[in-house]
């Protein structure tokens, strides 16, 4: 394919989207990155490495097309449970990206945020970690969460727990404890739900993400396995999701009417 092609490719994905209808929040299960490596009889942290570069493309997209909120699942609480060898190449990988991508991060106005268990992570990660989201805090383009020892179960148990504190410390009275209330104990407080929740690698299942937030989000599943993602992948997802129907429990015709 010459170049001028897949330019007209790229431009006619482009056109179909509407921009009138971007979701504020996307939130990724970024998977596949070991089937990469294997298919290419390279070592699992290979493919890791490679996917660390789809993030920046996902970052692109949400600036081209004011995505307000990233989320993306980068190691759950689950994945404790890999070979020691993964799991520290995983957090020095964490560790060097920060310390390649902050400077540009920054001066695109990108807002770093995570959600996890940070005190789980290693001494130094968390540092930089800290140290890049107290440097971020004020911008305000676009804010990139980076879900990290994270589990949907932990964030519910987590929110309850405080909450009950709170009824303990006689804050709230439990019969007054709503939605909101609850909400604001979780760890994503202050994040509006994901529209829209994107899977690669062709599984289809949550995996213990946003159990919570993802309560009412259009899931869209693809085969690309994430060191593979493109921009063209996530267009079409957001050309996929605007030509949903989402009714939130009414029927078509209040919806339309
Ligand atoms: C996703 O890729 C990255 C993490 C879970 C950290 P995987 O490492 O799960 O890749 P597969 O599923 O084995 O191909
Ligand atoms: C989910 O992927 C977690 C992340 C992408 C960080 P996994 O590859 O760990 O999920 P399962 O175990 O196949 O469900
Ligand atoms: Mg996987």
């Amino acid at each position: 394919m010459d170049v001028l092609h897949i330019i007209n490719i790229k431009m006619s994905i482009e056109n179909k989207i509407d921009k009138g209808k971007i979701p504020k929040h996307v939130a990724i299960i970024m998977d596949g990155n070991g089937r990469w490596a294997k298919s290419r009889g390279k070592m699992r942290l290979a493919g890791h490495q490679e996917g660390a570069k789809s993030v920046k493309k996902a970052l692109e997209v949400c600036g081209e097309l004011g995505i307000k909120y990233l989320t993306v699942y980068a190691f759950s609480t689950e994945n404790w449970n890999r070979p020691q060898a993964e799991v520290s190449g995983l957090m020095s990988l964490l560790v060097s990206s920060i310390d390649k991508e902050f400077d540009e991060m920054n001066k695109l106005g990108i807002k770093i945020h995570v959600i996890g268990e940070l005190d789980k992570l290693p001494e130094n990660a968390k540092k930089k970690l800290l140290l890049a989201i107290e440097k971020t805090k004020n911008n305000d383009k676009l804010t990139f969460i980076v879900a990290l020892s994270y589990s949907g179960r932990w964030d519910i148990l987590n929110a309850v727990k405080s909450v009950v504190k709170d009824v303990e410390n006689n804050k709230i009275d439990a019969k007054d404890i709503d939605y909101n209330y609850f909400e604001a104990h979780l760890a994503t407080v202050g994040i509006p739900d994901p529209e829209l929740l994107i899977r690669t690698s062709g599984e289809e299942r949550i995996s213990n993400f946003l159990l919570y937030q993802l309560a009412y989000s259009e899931l869209f599943f693809t085969d690309v396995l994430w060191p593979d993602f493109s921009k063209e992948v996530f267009y079409q997802a957001i050309i996929d999701y605007q030509n949903r129907e989402r009714r939130f429990g009414k029927t078509s015709e209040q919806i339309t009417n």
